[in-house]
């Protein structure tokens, strides 16, 4: 992915910049404070020219529903910025994995619990419909509670739609179909990139990369495509893992595990026989996040702008005035009043009667 240098951080009304906190390949990432509420948040600031109004409003909707999930990054709001740059407001996080895995050895007991618990954010997105399609290290964040969230959903796809499919490719976390061109994306795929992400974790580096010899990215891509599985190497990781990560990471798609729940749940059992406390799967019941579907002739939507209707004084004034001239008198006024204050004190007793029916009824 190419290198690009960060671009300023733009003027967002209501919120106060503090600093940059990363750049990735499309985008970069700012600590901003929000006045009200008052709170510190992640600001993503994607190119102008990388994705169109219409994606985004498309995209953000789905980001929105998706991070109810516990293991999934929430998503306050996105829109334009003045100076035409698309952003999204989330969740701040102090930590990422990428940043983790580097300098220290992760236990084999939380490399498994968040496995667990990021494939079943990737399952309960495939269960709507949508797929992550960038899933690696740097965008599993540590919350402020050390809780690890998936990051980025539908931000790749945007991207991928508008530039070349090159620019969304993470190449160490994707599957040889992706990188030999032949496929565009899938369940398939997500699995690859789930345990080849949970490998990398274990084990401190990607699973292709070179242990020695040709470090360059053609060689990196050709290992991707053979396919061949080097074990983590690690003595407190049990072989039942290895052989749940090179199931996920099979030279045909078909031979993987079947969904990103197939291969969470195979991660449980490799809890299980270590006698570790079992993670749980956060999988939803079906009917889960409506996706807000764009519906057709519905214009994009702008940029929200909160108005307040105020009056001026002179129109004030001038209605006051048309006012009293037509008032009725208060007498006819307070008799309406009272009328209507019966009408609907009878509607309320006999509602309460008809509730009281139905109780009795019961
Ligand atoms: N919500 C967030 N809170 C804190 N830091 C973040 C957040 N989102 C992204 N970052 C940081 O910004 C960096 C750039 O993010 P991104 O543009 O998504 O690129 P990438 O995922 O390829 O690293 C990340 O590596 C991460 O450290
Ligand atoms: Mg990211």
């Amino acid at each position: 992915m190419a290198k690009r240098s960060p671009l300023a951080p733009p003027v967002l009304p209501g919120y106060s910049y503090v600093r940059a906190l990363g750049s990735g390949g499309f985008a970069d990432v700012f600590l901003y404070r929000q006045d009200m509420p008052r709170r510190e948040v992640a600001v993503k600031v994607l190119e102008s020219s990388a994705v169109s109004a219409e994606l985004l409003d498309n995209e953000v909707d789905v980001m929105a529903s998706l991070s109810a999930h516990p293991s999934i990054l929430t998503v306050y709001e996105a829109s334009i910025s003045a100076d035409g740059r698309p952003y999204m407001v989330m969740e701040f996080c102090p930590g990422s994995l990428s940043s983790r895995y580097r300098v220290e050895q992760i236990p084999i007991a939380e490399v498994l619990s968040i496995g667990i618990r990021v494939a079943s954010a990737v399952e309960a997105a495939h269960r709507v419909g949508v797929l992550h399609r960038d899933i690696k290290p740097s965008n599993i964040l540590t919350t402020q509670f050390g809780h690890p969230v998936l990051a980025d959903f539908g931000v790749a796809a945007m991207i991928a739609t508008v530039e070349s499919e090159d620019v969304a490719m993470s190449v160490p976390w994707s599957a040889p179909e992706l990188v030999a061109r032949t496929s565009s994306g899938s369940i398939a795929t997500e699995v690859w990139a789930l345990a080849a992400t949970v490998y990398t974790l274990a084990a401190g580096r990607t699973p292709f990369q070179s242990l020695d010899g040709r470090r360059d990215e053609a060689s990196h891509r050709d290992r991707i495509s053979k396919a061949r599985y080097t074990p983590l190497g690690r003595p407190d990781a049990p072989a039942a893992l290895d052989a749940v990560l090179a199931g996920g990471m099979r030279r045909l798609p078909g031979d993987r595990y079947q969904s990103a729940g197939a291969f969470a749940e195979a991660l449980q059992h490799v809890e299980r026989e270590l006698g570790l406390p079992g993670t749980s799967l956060d999988i939803p019941s079906s009917g889960w996040a409506p996706i807000a579907a764009p519906s057709a002739g519905e214009p994009p939507r702008g940029p929200v702008r909160s108005t307040v209707q105020v009056e001026s004084k002179r129109a004030r004034v001038a209605t006051a005035a048309s006012a009293s001239a037509t008032a009725k008198p208060p007498a006819a006024s307070n008799r309406r009043g009272t009328v209507v204050g019966i009408a609907t004190g009878i509607g309320i007793a006999l509602a309460g009667l008809a509730a009281a029916a139905w109780w009795v009824l019961l």
